[in-house]
């Protein structure tokens, strides 16, 4: 008994864990998560959606359901409550729903303590998929269920305000991920003060903190350079109206490289849809559009190059 005991190697999660943000809000980032969610589920994946907007959860709403009556802050303020014991039916084959906080004050600002018990008892979660839905912004909150993903989705509108807003989250993220992997002082209070003068533009891009690095170490600079151009960061642009929309996803991607000096794979363009709008307005859950929608046909060819990939599993939080 003891011996098989030895032999038996504990269960590893098969999951992929896809978190889908950018800064702006109403870009479209729930919506493109539970649509992503339906794709996957109706091709027979088994699929988690997490509603992690702390603040305003409302991914329900998309699933047409009524606010439900458990959710993370439950597994947060009940210590005794599993993960597995806040995740509700949606009602769709093969998908289910983690809720947000039920309005509980401090939830939009979690404790790195509750962050971590999030965190880990996701990881363990054996859904083949676990989708993410984060709120807008780039508060730690956000910024950290993006990094421990397997690969992060961001999505803009095409208006000049989401773009900036979606250059400003992915440098906030860069920024955010070098401070906590990177063990040296020196460039830890370096990291720091390129967040704080960013005013001033000392380091304004990656680049310029990379240059800094590099004079101080040389190699170190080599390594982080490494690390950044293999994070999985995806991009989708939604509520794409005209031929110039849709041009924007590749020169953003093309920009994000040259800029910030990583690689962005863009995914494609999600048209605007008036008769999706006015479905969400009466309530309607996104699976009457399932998939007679030009918008839903462009996610469903989407949701088809969610190949698993393991590039962003930084091991957050182990630092
Ligand atoms: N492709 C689309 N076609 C039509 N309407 C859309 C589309 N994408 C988003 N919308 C509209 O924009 C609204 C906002 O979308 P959604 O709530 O998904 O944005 P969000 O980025 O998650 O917002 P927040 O930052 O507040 O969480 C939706 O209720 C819907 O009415
Ligand atoms: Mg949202």
């Amino acid at each position: 008994m003891a011996e098989e005991a030895a032999v038996r190697k504990p269960r590893v999660a098969e999951n992929h864990i896809l978190a889908v943000g950018g800064g702006k809000g109403g870009t479209g980032k729930s919506l493109i998560a539970v649509s992503i969610g339906i794709c996957l589920a109706n091709r027979g994946n088994e699929v988690l959606l997490i509603d992690a907007d702390l603040g305003t959860a409302n991914l329900h709403t998309f699933l047409g359901l009524e606010p439900p009556q458990i959710g993370l802050s439950d597994f947060l303020a009940k210590k005794k409550t599993g993960i597995d014991g806040v995740i509700i039916k949606t009602g769709i084959s093969n998908l289910k729903l983690i809720s947000g906080a039920k309005d509980i004050i401090g939830m939009a600002n979690l404790a790195y303590g509750q962050k971590v018990r999030i965190l880990s008892n996701i990881k363990k979660l054996n859904y083949r998929y676990i989708l993410i839905d984060l709120g807008p912004g780039t508060s730690f909150n956000t910024l950290d269920f993006f990094l421990i993903s397997h690969c992060g989705i961001l999505i803009t509108s095409p208006e000049p305000t989401s773009i900036e807003n979606t250059y400003r989250f992915t440098r906030s993220l860069l920024f955010r991920y070098l401070r906590t992997m990177v063990s040296q002082k020196v460039v830890r209070s370096l990291i720091d003060k390129g967040v704080m003068q960013r005013n001033g533009h000392k380091f304004y891009t990656v680049f310029d903190l990379l240059q800094a690095i590099e004079r101080i170490e040389p190699e170190l600079g080599d390594t982080i350079a490494n690390h950044l151009s293999s994070l999985d960061i995806k991009l989708i642009v939604n509520q794409a109206r005209t031929t110039r929309d849709r041009a924007i996803g590749q020169k953003m991607a093309m920009a994000a490289r040259k800029y910030l000096g990583i690689p962005i794979d863009f995914l494609g363009n999600v048209s605007y849809d008036n008769d999706i709008r006015k479905g969400l307005l009466e309530r309607k859950s996104l699976m009457a559009y399932f998939p007679y929608s030009k918008a839903f046909e462009e996610i469903i060819e989407i949701s088809q190059k969610m190949l698993p990939t393991y590039q962003l599993g930084l091991n957050f939080f182990t630092h």
